[in-house]
This record gives C-alpha cells, structure tokens and sequence, in this order.
C-alpha cells in the first residue's frame, strides 16, 4: 500500500516530499499530483519513454515463478536481509519486476518499495500484494536510475537479476545501509545451455559490481531444477538472455523436450554504503 511508503517517496518533478490522498499521490509543493492506477501502483516515471519488460514477459515469468522453481533463491535473500536488517526495516527492491522477491519480504514485516519501469510488472506485483494483504508493499513505474525516493532514507536496496545503478543505490541508502545484489553465477542454467549448444562457456562476472560501496561477503546459492513441461521451459528459457541470441534450430532442440533439469547459480553480493 503506498501510504505506508510515502515517508521515502519523493515528487519526480519538484523532488518535494508527497503524501496519499484519496486515489491520488500529490506532492508536499502542491503542484503536481499523480493517480493510483485500480491495481495500487502508482507511475512516477515522468518523462520517461515507456519501457521495461513487456506484458509477455512478466506473465512468462510470474507463471514460473509463482510454481516455486526458484524459491530457494528467495529464501536464500531473505535469510541474508534478515541477517543484516530487522524486521520493520525499509528496503527498496530496484527492478522488482513482478515483485515475487519484494512481496516475499513484504510478508516478513520489511516495508517494501519496489521500483520498476514495466507498468505490467508494477500492476502485477501490487495486485498480488493486496490479494495477500501486504500492507507493507508499495510500487512505483520509474527507473533504477532516477527513483522517486528521499536521499539516506532506506535500510536495504535489493536487485535481483536487474541493473545495478551504484550511485543512485548509494544515495538512497541510509549510511551503513545494505545492497544486495543476485544474479547468474558461472554455472547458472547450464542445463538450458546444454539442451541447445554444442559448445559451453561459463557466465563472466558480472560486469555492474559496485565500486564505492564495501564488499561484505558474498553467498554462492546453488540448487538443481527440473522444469516441467514445455511451457514452463520456455517461460524460464524467456527469462535469459539466450531466448533473444539462440538460433532457430537450437531453439527447436528445447522445444522437442518434456523436461529440463539444470542447475541453478547465483551470486548474492551483500554490501554496505
Ligand atoms: C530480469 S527482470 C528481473 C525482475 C525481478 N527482479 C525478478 O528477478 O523476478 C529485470 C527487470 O528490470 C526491469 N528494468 C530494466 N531496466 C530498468 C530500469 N532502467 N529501471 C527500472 N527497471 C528496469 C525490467 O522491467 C525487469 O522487470
């Protein structure tokens, strides 16, 4: 609910503070006022060119998601939020997509704002929060670059499997607040990529890791899937960035199976501003 966020938001045009009145988020200024859509979210993404992923996109990924292959993952970053942040703390999740991760923490007691440029995502992820009575889950359309949110004003800045934009991750974090950055480590669906391609090469690190802030530590998440059916296959296939490089014939080789089983490997990278 975005009332409950509103002490971190700021007015993407004057940058004043803002409050909820009614269905409408107006600004501290008094000059600019923005609509919740029906699902909750509110689109603070003034004068940006509509973007992020598309209907499909968070539809595939919602239905794959929502079937548990990954939920280790999730356990794995709340168990490291909680071991750095008590309940009550505000995080934002930067690129939350459909807000799996975010409404997961939501549910643990952390407020929660996600920020995301798809509207589908937002829409989503704030449908879902108020079918779980997630009162502490708000949504924003914005970019990772430009969030609409108070300088030192939160705990934790999750990002899963999004870019990582250092600086603007830096401002909003209080002194001595957290990031904690997931996404593919070398061995990551190397099943998938074993389906389809002759040759195999291990994921790169990535290459958005922070600079400015301090490397704590960094946790190794590593469990095994098997993906069933051909429409879960080709949901989690559509979450990588292959599904947009892979030749038609070797897409033909995925599209022949019943099953896949692949490992799954993550990277959790925990910092400290
Ligand atoms: C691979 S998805 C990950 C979504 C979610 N964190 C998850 O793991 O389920 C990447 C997300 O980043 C969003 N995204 C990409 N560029 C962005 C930007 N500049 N600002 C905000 N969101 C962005 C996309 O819309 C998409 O929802």
């Amino acid at each position: 609910m975005l009332s409950a966020l509103t002490n971190i938001l700021t007015c993407p045009v004057c940058k004043n503070g803002v409050t909820v009145e009614g269905g409408t988020l107006c600004c501290l200024g008094g000059k600019h006022r923005f609509d919740l859509a029906r699902e909750g979210y509110v689109n603070l993404a003034v004068g940006h060119a509509p973007g992020g992923d598309s209907k499909q996109a968070i539809a595939a990924r919602t239905s794959f998601l929502q079937k548990g292959y990954y939920a280790p993952a999730a356990s794995a970053l709340e168990k490291a939020v909680r071991d750095y942040l008590p309940a009550g703390a505000t995080l934002i999740d930067a690129g939350c997509g459909q807000g799996y991760y975010t409404n997961r923490l939501a549910a643990q007691g952390y407020g929660t704002l996600g920020v995301d440029l798809s509207k589908f995502g937002c829409a989503r992820a704030a449908k879902d929060a108020s079918m779980q009575s997630l009162d502490k889950a708000a949504y924003a359309v914005a970019s990772v670059y430009t969030m609409p949110v108070k300088d030192t004003s939160v705990d934790g800045v999750v990002n899963v499997f999004a870019p990582c934009a250092e600086q603007e991750y830096g401002r909003v974090l209080k002194d001595g607040g957290y990031l904690f950055l997931l996404g593919a480590g070398p061995q990551h669906l190397m099943g998938l990529k074993r389906a389809m391609y002759e040759t195999l090469y291990e994921n790169a690190e990535r290459a958005d890791l922070p600079t400015d802030m301090t490397l704590l530590e960094t946790r190794r998440v590593q469990f095994e899937i098997t993906v069933e059916g051909q429409s879960d296959i080709e949901a989690l296939f559509s979450m990588t960035p292959y599904y947009w490089r892979t030749s038609e014939a070797d897409k033909q080789k995925l599209a022949q199976l019943d099953t896949l089983t692949t490992e799954v490997d993550m990277l959790l990278y925990i910092y400290r501003k």
